[in-house]
């Protein structure tokens, strides 16, 4: 009302009536469609051409109809309610399914001004309406596009794990088999030219070296491929809490629903993969004291938490830079159809949340 009066004082009767030829023209051009809806009769009052020829009818075909007459069926419940809620605030905007002339269905966007009295009666109320047509179709095309981006990470994850496999084997088998029979070979020489304090110098040196060598080996093949999975999940985060404590010298521990969780290998390959990354960023980016991962499961839910006491972040803004540690934990547990949750602030430590589904383990 205070807009109107400002509206009204500001102008003269001249300028009044060239607004007036102004939005005249704006009614009549637009490429979207507008129409009055006033309390007194029902129906459509006045309706701009882009309205009508967006449901193919011409001008006077439309006048009378109402907005419901143009709306699909299957939509008109939902349509109504809207109607409703627009009835008690100023302005008020929803997408809505109209149907043509020729029956077909198209996507609109609904705006609707209420243009109230100085007693907040309401006289009339403004309705602009956009085919939404191209919109909706970007946003399936859109929708699909990440559907099947996600798909295809998905895919690539599990070729993945299983050229990982396939590697940890191989160091594991062939690398290791070769350095215990080097150490065995060296044991030989120690046993054979143990006289000779030089050459047992050398043979312990070599022996100490390959004894090392073999510890690397073990440490690589464990982590592309831990043996420990193949035991179970408890056996294989309990070692990846190990190494990260001795490594980084920070207390990790691990606590359980049971001493055996029997998990799909995907699904447990999942958490195996979301623990070490996990510990991962606390050892790079948390300058945390103190670490517990909690498993939880029971027939129908697995849960898992890995809690830090270190200097936290904020999600919401570290979700807009370029870390692909977390979009990587996100991707592999919506695969699962399950569900990731950071709960996280500067100052309160980091809580790292997985929930996934038994019953319904997703598409992977
Ligand atoms: N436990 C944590 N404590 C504090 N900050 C964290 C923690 N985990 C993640 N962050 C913050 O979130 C950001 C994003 O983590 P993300 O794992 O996605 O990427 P990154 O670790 O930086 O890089 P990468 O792609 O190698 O994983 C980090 O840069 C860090 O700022
Ligand atoms: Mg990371």
């Amino acid at each position: 009302m205070a807009a109107r009066r400002a509206f009204d004082t500001m102008m003269n009767g001249k300028q009044v009536n060239n607004a007036l030829r102004n939005w005249q023209q704006i009614f009549l051009r637009a490429n979207w469609g507008l129409f009055v809806v006033t309390t007194e009769r029902d129906g459509i009052t006045e309706v701009n051409p882009a309205f009508a020829r967006m449901h193919g009818y011409s001008m006077e075909e439309m006048t009378g109809k109402s907005i419901l007459d143009l709306t699909a069926p299957e939509f008109l419940a939902e349509a109504g309610g809207h109607m409703v809620l627009g009835e008690v605030r100023d302005s008020y905007e929803f997408d809505s399914l109209h149907v043509h002339e020729d029956g077909h269905r198209f996507p609109v966007q609904v705006d609707i001004i209420n243009v109230r009295g100085d007693a907040d009666e309401l006289p009339y109320r403004i309705v602009s309406v956009r085919d939404i047509t191209e919109r909706k179709e970007l946003e399936a095309t859109l929708i699909n596009a990440r559907e099947q981006l996600r798909l295809l990470s998905a895919y690539q994850e599990h070729l993945l794990e299983e050229e990982r496999k396939r590697i940890a084997r191989e160091v594991h088998d062939e690398l290791g088999q070769k350095l215990i029979a080097m150490q065995m070979g060296l044991s030989n020489l120690r046993l054979r030219y143990g006289a000779d304090p030089t050459l047992l110098g050398k043979v312990e040196e070599l022996h100490a070296l390959v004894e090392d060598t073999i510890d690397v080996v073990r440490h690589v093949a464990s982590n592309l491929r831990p043996a420990a999975l193949a035991l179970g999940l408890v056996q294989a985060i309990e070692w990846l809490a190990e190494d990260f404590s001795q490594r980084y010298k920070i207390p990790c521990r691990v606590e359980t629903s049971s001493a055996e969780l029997v998990l799909d290998d995907v699904v447990a390959t999942t958490v195996f993969r979301v623990v070490q990354e996990s510990l991962t960023n606390v050892s790079r980016h948390a300058g945390a004291s103190e670490v517990n991962i909690s498993l939880q499961c029971d027939k129908h839910q697995f849960q898992l938490l890995v809690r830090d006491n270190g200097r936290g972040f904020d999600p919401a803004v570290v979700r807009e830079k370029n870390g692909f540690g977390l979009l990587g934990m996100r991707e592999r547990v919506l695969a699962l159809g399950g569900r990731l949750h950071i709960d996280s602030a500067p100052g309160k430590g980091t809580t790292m949340m997985i929930d996934i589904s038994l019953s319904n383990p997703g598409k992977t």
